[in-house]
């Protein structure tokens, strides 16, 4: 971030894709009013805020690689998510960004990568993946098994994408939903017990997990039991927040802030924070 770190950047709404059945979750494509989108890698955030209302945090969607704009997926939460959903095209939102650490690219070099999502919080992963598969990076890892679920098929985010993907060389997407509808034909299962039945290959491997806490809980028992060690686990992490930069205190886990020492820590990490993994 060049600028202060409380100073939003104007950025104007380009486009808005409805991504769920449901209507509540929304994708916001960003372009700066003047400047230029700050650098930042998959796994990091800003805060986005509408003005006279407040700011909230978000997962950027969108990889670098996807020069001039930004993207941010959003659910409708609150007060800040409600109001972001009433904009239109070409309002204008506050941007501060990129906060928080990224995903630790080199620790992936050379490595499978096992990515396991659930719900709206694919939207950090969705970065990450899109980034691997950029002519670019597509050498830096190796297989890509790519889990990822939601309640039901309406529920699935950037639909077109995952078409694509499914075709993608050296990359196996693996979807499942908690309960089918008309056309679906694949899993009907959680996300950890799909994981532990396709059993991706461990031995020279990381996982990457983001999702809801219920989800991440009862995934990580399964990529241990396949054979990761904790340093091998990495996860990123939803916390309520506030400033976004280490100095409110909203987001502590321990000694550390979640906002500026994460989102992403390995599991390893996390058992030395906290009791609860
Ligand atoms: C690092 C990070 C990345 C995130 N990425 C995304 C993203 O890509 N897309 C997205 O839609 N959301 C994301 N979130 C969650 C998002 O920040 C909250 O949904 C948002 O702050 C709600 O703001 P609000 O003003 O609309 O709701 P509020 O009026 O503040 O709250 C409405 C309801 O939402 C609950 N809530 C508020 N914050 C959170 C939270 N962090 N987790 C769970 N429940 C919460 C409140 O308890 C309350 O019940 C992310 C959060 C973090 C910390
Ligand atoms: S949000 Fe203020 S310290 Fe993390």
């Amino acid at each position: 971030m060049t600028q202060h770190p409380f100073l939003p950047q104007p950025m104007r709404i380009a486009r808005i894709v409805d991504e769920v059945t449901t209507h509540d979750i929304l994708t916001f494509e960003l372009v700066p009013l003047e400047g230029e989108i700050a650098p930042y890698l998959p796994g990091q955030f800003a805060e986005l805020s509408v003005f006279g209302v407040g700011e909230a945090p978000f997962g950027y969607a969108s990889s670098p690689h996807e020069a001039g704009v930004v993207r941010f997926t959003v659910k409708r939460m609150g007060a800040v998510t409600q109001e972001l959903h009433r904009l239109g095209g070409g309002a204008v939102v506050g941007m501060r960004g990129p906060l928080g650490n990224p995903f630790d690219l080199t620790r992936f070099e050379g490595k499978d990568l096992i990515v396991v999502g659930g719900g709206y919080a694919f939207t950090t992963l969705r970065s990450l993946v899109a980034y691997l598969l950029t002519e670019e990076h597509r050498g830096d890892v190796g297989h890509i098994d790519l889990f990822y679920g939601v309640r039901n098929p309406g529920l699935f985010l950037y639909k077109p994408e995952l078409k694509r993907w499914r075709d993608a060389e050296d990359f196996s997407l693996h979807l499942t939903v908690d309960a089918a509808d008309g056309d679906w034909t694949g899993p009907v299962k959680l996300v950890p017990d799909l994981v532990k039945e396709v059993a991706p290959s461990t031995e020279n491997a990381v996982a990457v997990v983001c999702g809801p806490p219920p989800m991440i809980r009862f995934t990580l028992p399964v990529l241990e039991d396949l054979g990761l060690k904790e340093d091998e686990i990495f996860i990123s992490m939803e916390m309520k927040m506030k400033c976004g930069v280490g100095m409110c205190g909203r987001c502590n886990l321990g000694p550390r802030f979640v906002c500026k020492d994460g989102p992403v820590f390995t599991l390893k990490e996390l058992r030395e924070l906290t009791d609860d993994f």
